[in-house]
């Protein structure tokens, strides 16, 4: 009785408490579900939707809501793990450990935080989780794709998920907004589209933090040569403004992320990013991070608002995450103002590509700037290009590094440092190929000279460079 009377107290409660609380929703639509008739194959996996249910609604009449609002969530956690565990003790039905497992975890997980995506979130080898609608799940593992042989029990699950994650950036789903971005309370980014917009049900993107990865950890997996590492180190110890450019999940954050961890310690570094991702080791290091508009269509702090502000912030050097509008005008021009050293990804297919999509990009400014202008804020302004690609088998790779040797308004004219030459792939679909290192121009071989990081004697170098000659020691 007394169990009764707390659970009808908390189902009173529930109605006061909006979608964020961890039992809002009641499953309603499970149990109309596995009332309803399956037949065939369905039928285990009703049975034990069936029992997911019915434990759900045991557990919520068995727990005290309050006390574990007083827990941390490793706590909640492990409490009603207890207390599903006495409960089918009690109950007493014949389950094998891993079908006891599993249930304890699902209803667990349901009530808790974000379902059946939670074992996901879980696992360190999944890089993306794509939810299509309650039934079709796939996650990025290794860079390919797989389908998970489960889905949300309905489509109320889906969307009861949905407003848990939107919850927590104080935002709402519905018909009136049906596309929001948000953030796990780990901070991963979520993007939330609903109908009518997306056709076939409500779709979730979840992307994991990318792993941070040393520079050696890269050459290690084979993403560059020790050689090319080398040429990159010199370049972020030179202070040269480095671009990496590469398509969605080339790798374009995991590489500013190395190269950054390149920086010495003593500089202050000022990183700018739409959705904080990059994790820099040294001890001096300012993040900011841009804010969208709030639902009153205000509050909005925009990258390039963030890129101005950094430039009073007395930087050593300016990260900025991604540009993707007219902020490269703003960066340009502080790469250009004694800012050097400046790292920044840009979205482009190739290094040749990633200059003129620098020079579109900053031409969306509002500052109205000819072409030319743009273009002479460009050479003098860009140094390297990284490109990275990724390979059908998932690999992530720097294919090119070349240098922006055009200078003032010239057409721009690069020239590649090395290059990464794919082959057509073997039975195994392994992206192969071969590394082709090209002399480094002798202009730019005496600044990493001269900035006290010469290259090693084994990169080669354009005939002409003072660091090279003879008696010159490096
Ligand atoms: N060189 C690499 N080798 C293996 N995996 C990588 C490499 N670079 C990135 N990844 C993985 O690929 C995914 C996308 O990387 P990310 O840096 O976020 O790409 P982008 O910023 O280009 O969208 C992440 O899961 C990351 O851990
Ligand atoms: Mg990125």
């Amino acid at each position: 009785m007394a169990l009764l009377r707390r659970a009808e107290a908390h189902k009173l409660k529930q109605g006061s408490q909006g979608p964020e609380k961890p039992w809002s929703g009641n499953g309603a639509a499970g149990q109309a579900r596995a009332k309803g008739t399956l037949t065939g194959a369905a039928q285990a996996s009703s049975a034990h939707e069936q029992a997911a249910v019915e434990y759900r609604q045991l557990l919520l009449e068995e727990i005290d809501l309050e006390e574990l609002a007083r827990l941390d969530s490793t706590q909640q956690r492990v409490r009603l793990e207890r207390v599903m565990s006495q409960l089918i003790s009690r109950k007493g039905p014949v389950l094998s450990t891993r079908e006891r497992q599993a249930i304890i975890r699902q209803v667990v997980d349901e009530a808790l935080g974000l379902g059946i995506l939670e074992p996901l979130l879980a696992d360190p080898s999944v890089t993306e989780i794509m939810v299509n609608g309650p039934d079709d799940i796939f996650v990025e593992r290794a860079g390919r794709l797989e389908r998970m042989s489960y889905g949300f029990s309905s489509n109320e699950q889906l969307m009861q998920t949905i407003d848990r994650i939107v919850a927590g950036v104080n935002r709402r789903v519905d018909e009136s907004s049906p596309m929001v971005d948000a953030r796990l309370p780990t901070g991963e980014r979520v993007n939330v589209i609903v109908p009518p917009l997306s056709l076939d049900g409500a779709s979730i993107t979840i992307r994991r933090f990318p792993t941070p990865f040393s520079i050696n950890d890269l050459v290690e997996k084979d993403s560059f040569t020790a050689e090319t590492a080398e040429l990159l180190t010199a370049c972020v110890r030179a202070r040269l403004n480095v671009v990496v450019s590469g398509g969605t999940g080339t790798g374009k954050t995991t590489l500013l992320n190395a190269l950054s961890g390149l920086i010495p310690d003593s500089e202050r570094i000022v990183t700018i990013e739409d959705s904080a991702e990059l994790q820099l080791q040294q001890p001096h290091v300012i993040r900011l991070e841009s804010r969208p508009a709030n639902i009153e269509g205000k509050g909005q702090v925009t990258i390039r608002d963030l890129v101005r502000n950094s430039l009073r912030m007395r930087p050593d050097r300016i990260i900025v995450g991604e540009v993707r509008g007219g902020e490269t005008l703003d960066m340009l021009q502080a790469m250009n103002t004694g800012h050097d050293g400046s790292l920044v990804t840009v979205h482009a297919n190739s290094a040749d590509d990633a200059v003129s999509r620098m020079e579109t990009l900053a031409s969306m400014s509002e500052i109205e700037v000819p072409y030319e202008a743009i273009r002479d804020q460009i050479n003098s302004a860009v140094d390297i290009i990284v490109q990275l690609s990724r390979g059908g088998d998932g690999s992530r790779r720097v294919v090119e590094v070349a240098t922006v040797v055009s200078s003032r308004r010239e057409e721009f004219a690069l020239q590649p440092l090395m290059r990464f030459e794919q082959e057509p792939p073997g039975p195994d679909r392994l992206t192969r190929g071969t590394v082709k290192q090209f002399e480094v121009p002798a202009a730019l071989a005496d600044r990493f000279w001269l900035s006290g990081n010469p290259l090693p004697a084994h990169i080669p170098v354009e005939a002409g460079a003072a660091c090279r000659q003879p008696g010159v020691a490096i």
